[in-house]
């Protein structure tokens, strides 16, 4: 997501700094920056004093956060207080992109004073993260776009993969999300930016859908075999 944020900074006419900590950002001067080290955040932080800091680096594996609980808390929790003090130091507007996990998923639609309630250590790291961000917290939901970053895919891209292999695909019916496109994420993070907009904002997108109808929609409007795509329940999936 930081990659599309800074491609569309840089497009505009911003001068962007992109963080990263093992692979080189396409966009923006690149700039090591280890969410595991402390006193190397403050000091580029302090150097490059920047007007405004998009914090959207973390540990995002789900199911690592909760086999390595240690490293997410450091990484998530430890890494955001980091950030957040030393952009206080330096007078830069922080925005820090948080998710949808820090709701238990039980209810959807969640709006920006509803509880949090996370049900996975991922989703707790991250909300304990908002509790240190003093400007603006951008809560975002299974985030797509057309390339993978960081050598991540997405949601669309697995299931491109997966038509193109002419096999069934499984997708399950009874999971309610609300999918974003990272040029839209990207469009709103960066006019909170531009309007200093402090609080808790949830920046996804406008429509709530299951899995397997997103697949569906995706899979017909790139005329790529809708029909292998097979309706199933979470409980008939081998995770
Ligand atoms: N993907 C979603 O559906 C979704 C939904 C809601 C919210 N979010 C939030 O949006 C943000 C971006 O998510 P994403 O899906 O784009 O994540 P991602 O593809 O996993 O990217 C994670 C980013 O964190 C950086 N990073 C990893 N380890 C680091 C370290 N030790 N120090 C500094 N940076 C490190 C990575 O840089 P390197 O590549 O250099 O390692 C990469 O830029 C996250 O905060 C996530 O919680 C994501």
């Amino acid at each position: 997501m930081g990659g599309k944020i800074a491609e569309m900074a840089q497009s505009r006419g911003d001068e962007v700094f992109s963080g990263y900590a093992h692979n080189v950002p396409a966009f923006g001067k690149a700039v090591k920056f280890d969410l595991l080290d402390g006193p190397g955040i403050s000091e580029t932080v302090m150097r490059i004093k920047p007007e405004i800091i998009i914090h959207s680096a973390a540990l995002t594996d789900v199911d690592r956060c909760e086999r390595e609980k240690k490293l997410a808390y450091k990484m998530n929790v430890e890494g955001t207080r980091i950030v957040s003090e030393a952009s206080k130091k330096a007078g830069s507007f922080l925005i820090y992109i948080s998710t949808d996990y820090i709701f238990d998923g039980s209810r959807g639609l969640y709006r920006e004073d509803d509880a949090p309630n996370p049900v996975s250590n991922y989703g707790l790291t991250k909300l304990l993260g908002e509790e240190f961000c003093h400007g603006c917290i951008a809560r975002s939901s299974v985030i797509y776009g057309k390339r993978p970053a960081s050598g991540k895919g997405n949601f669309a891209l697995w299931l491109i993969e997966r038509l193109k292999s002419g096999k069934l695909v499984p997708v399950v019916t009874d999971q309610l999300t609300t999918p974003t496109l990272n040029t839209n994420l990207a469009k709103m993070v960066l006019e909170a930016a531009d309007r200093r907009l402090y609080g808790v904002y949830h920046l996804a997108g406008a429509t709530r859908v299951s899995r397997y109808d997103f697949a569906l929609q995706f899979a017909k409007m790139l005329e790529m075999g809708a029909d292998h795509i097979l309706p199933s329940r979470i409980c008939d999936l081998k995770w």
